[in-house]
């Protein structure tokens, strides 16, 4: 598996699906305290416990360009967290490109199309900041990730021969996983 940051880009914020949430799920932001709840899915969806509320603190949360509003949560039924995705700006003066960072699901609850609304709802936050266009690193073995991206108008940017040799394997392995889905 490579661990290469591949990227993607959208180049623009127009068209933007609407948020659609399962019966009985709701759309949260981030409230004081959310650290432990957003570690506990990122450590569960990328399978290592190397996150910790406090490296998310030291990493965002306690950053001045961390908006609460751009962090959502996708709330189950039962009341539990089940998918985030957060809004972020590479550098306190970005104003036109935003970073769709750290989008996760609870494994168990996988391919309810959670993953979607936590996305989308990235997009429609930066729209309304006044951001024009969004981008968002990946590794090529991210085959569910990747094919969200895709349908949401996110492109490969390969930036050299090597990532085009790692985006033309996830592609196809896209293309024969649509292929048996049908
Ligand atoms: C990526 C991730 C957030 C998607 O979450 P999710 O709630 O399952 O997302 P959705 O249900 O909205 O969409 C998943 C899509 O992956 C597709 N998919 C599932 N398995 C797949 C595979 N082997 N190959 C290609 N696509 C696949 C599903 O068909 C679905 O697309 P559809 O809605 O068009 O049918 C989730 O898989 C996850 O947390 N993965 C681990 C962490 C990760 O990789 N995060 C992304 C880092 S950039």
């Amino acid at each position: 598996m490579s661990e290469v940051d591949i990227r993607m880009d959208r180049p623009h914020l127009e068209a933007l699906p609407t948020v659609r949430l399962p019966e009985g799920h709701r759309l949260e932001t981030a409230s004081e305290g959310f650290e432990p709840t957003w570690a506990r899915i990122i450590n569960a969806a990328f399978l290592n416990d190397t996150w910790t509320a406090e490296k998310c603190r030291e990493q965002f949360s306690s950053q001045a360009r961390f908006d609460p509003e751009g962090m959502f949560f996708v709330v189950s039924p039962e009341g539990e967290a089940v998918a985030t995705a957060f809004a972020w700006r590479d550098t306190p003066e970005e104003r036109e490109c935003g970073r769709v960072h750290w989008v996760a699901t609870l494994p168990e609850q996988q391919g309810k199309g959670l993953g979607r609304v936590v996305t989308v709802a990235v997009l429609h936050y930066m729209k309304k900041h006044g951001l024009s266009r969004a981008f968002l690193e990946t590794q090529s073995y991210r085959l569910p990730a990747i094919r969200l991206y895709l349908s949401l108008g996110f492109h490969p940017t390969p930036k050299d021969a090597e990532h085009e040799g790692l985006w033309d394997e996830a592609l196809a392995k896209i293309r024969e996983y649509e292929a048996a889905e049908k």
